[in-house]
């Protein structure tokens, strides 16, 4: 296997485009991506995406973009693992080059969710869980989560404005990230005063409905030395079941936990080796359960970690660096790529206000599901 790195990021602001379709977001992202690789053309493109059927009735992204960017012709595949789609086509991607079947490869994220009205999103997004055991009794994805959050907070006695400091840190660090959806620090009165969504789920636990697109150029670390922004020190994906109560726990993401094992592994480094940690904290209760599943917090210690300041830039391991799902916004199929994207502006020193001083090792985790996907990469400086 050859070593595979970033030589291009692009992304757009995460928003509401209401002015812009799927292939016009895409191309803000690849454009600019390319540029900064210093490409004019590509062998191939994996897009991360897992709405387009449901939201804008369109399917078969690949070659919709592909001729979209002037690259027709090219190997070009859409990659859905519901909102772990971005990394799963980075997954895809990275397999490519290191395998030696490509050179150069675009891996593109984008997600256009504010096309539909009300509840047409909700059943959308609901796709993720189980449709048979699930979604037929009538919760919806927000709905788990609540239960999620609701267990954990009875077996670990913690009351909700333990969370809290989740939401103040990712809104606090996306106020430097001039991408972000959400640039206003906000307090703990705010978090606290916020509208309920679904018990104990509340507007502020919860990652926002947007748009958006994000692109990374990969190629094999041999051939392009120059250009190399960052290196991709491991790739892992696990599963676990898609209904929530078929888990031997539901408070433990067994897949989050695997996923980053395997990616350690592959490594060679340790939880204690990661100097930052992007997160999938689409509600604040996954936030709490990754830390515990990645390694970097017992069980029922996550959600202390948020309270202890050990989550802040100059923290123990600084998360959501750039304001994360929550503040950052959470594009679903085209988080997994902002999130890397993001680790890379870290290894590179751009993350501005947001940069976590001396990072060269930095991880990213993007969740299908309610924990049945878990893709996890780890980034080196080069
Ligand atoms: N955090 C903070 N503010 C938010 C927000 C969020 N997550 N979502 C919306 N807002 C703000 C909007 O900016 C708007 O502010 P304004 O009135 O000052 O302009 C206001 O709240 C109302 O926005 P609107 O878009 O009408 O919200 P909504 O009530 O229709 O939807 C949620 C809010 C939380 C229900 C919706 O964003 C949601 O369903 N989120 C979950 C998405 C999800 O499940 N994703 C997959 C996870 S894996």
């Amino acid at each position: 296997m050859r070593d595979v790195v970033v030589i291009g990021i692009g992304q757009t602001p995460v928003e509401e485009h209401w002015e812009k379709s799927l292939r016009h977001l895409a191309h803000d992202a690849i454009m600019p991506a390319m540029v900064d690789a210093g490409i004019e053309t590509a062998d191939a493109l994996y897009v991360g995406n897992m709405l387009s059927g449901q939201v804008s009735g369109q399917e078969h992204l690949g070659a919709l973009i592909a001729d979209f960017v002037g690259l027709r012709g090219i190997e070009a595949i859409k990659i859905e693992a519901a909102c772990g789609s971005g990394g799963a086509a980075l997954r895809t991607g990275y397999l490519a080059v290191a395998s030696g079947v490509h050179d150069v490869v675009l891996v593109c994220g984008v997600e256009k969710m504010t096309d539909a009205i009300g509840g047409m999103v909700t059943n959308a997004l609901a796709t993720a869980a189980d449709q048979e055991y699930e979604v037929s009794q009538g919760i919806s994805f927000v709905g788990l989560n609540a239960l999620l959050m609701r267990r954990y907070m009875y077996e670990y006695g913690v009351p909700h404005k333990a969370f809290a400091g989740f939401t103040i840190n990712a809104h606090r660090n996306a106020a430097n990230n001039p991408y972000a959806m959400f640039r206003s620090p906000i307090s703990e009165a705010a978090y606290l005063k916020a509208g309920m969504i679904a018990d104990p789920i509340n507007l502020m636990d919860s990652s926002p409905v947007c748009d958006g697109a994000a692109c990374l150029v990969l190629a094999p670390a041999d051939l392009y030395k120059a250009p190399a922004k960052a290196r991709i020190l491991a790739s892992a994906v696990a599963t676990d079941s898609l209904a929530v109560h078929d888990r031997r726990d539901p408070l433990f993401l067994e897949a989050a936990a695997l996923s980053s094992q395997r990616a350690y592994a592959q490594a060679r480094v340790m939880s204690s080796g990661i100097h930052l940690f992007e997160l999938h904290d689409a509600f604040s209760i996954m936030a709490a359960l990754s830390l515990e599943a990645s390694g970097f917090a017992a069980r029922g210690a996550g959600v202390r970690m948020a309270a202890d300041g050990e989550i802040g830039i100059d923290g123990r391991i600084p998360i959501s660096t750039l304001g994360g799902l929550k503040a950052r916004g959470h594009p679903v199929g085209a988080t997994g790529i902002y999130q890397v994207l993001e680790v890379v502006q870290q290894l590179t020193g751009q993350a501005g206000a947001s940069q976590v001083q001396g990072a060269t090792i930095g991880m990213a985790q993007n969740i299908g599901g309610s924990g049945a996907t878990v893709v996890t990469h780890i980034l080196g400086a080069v």
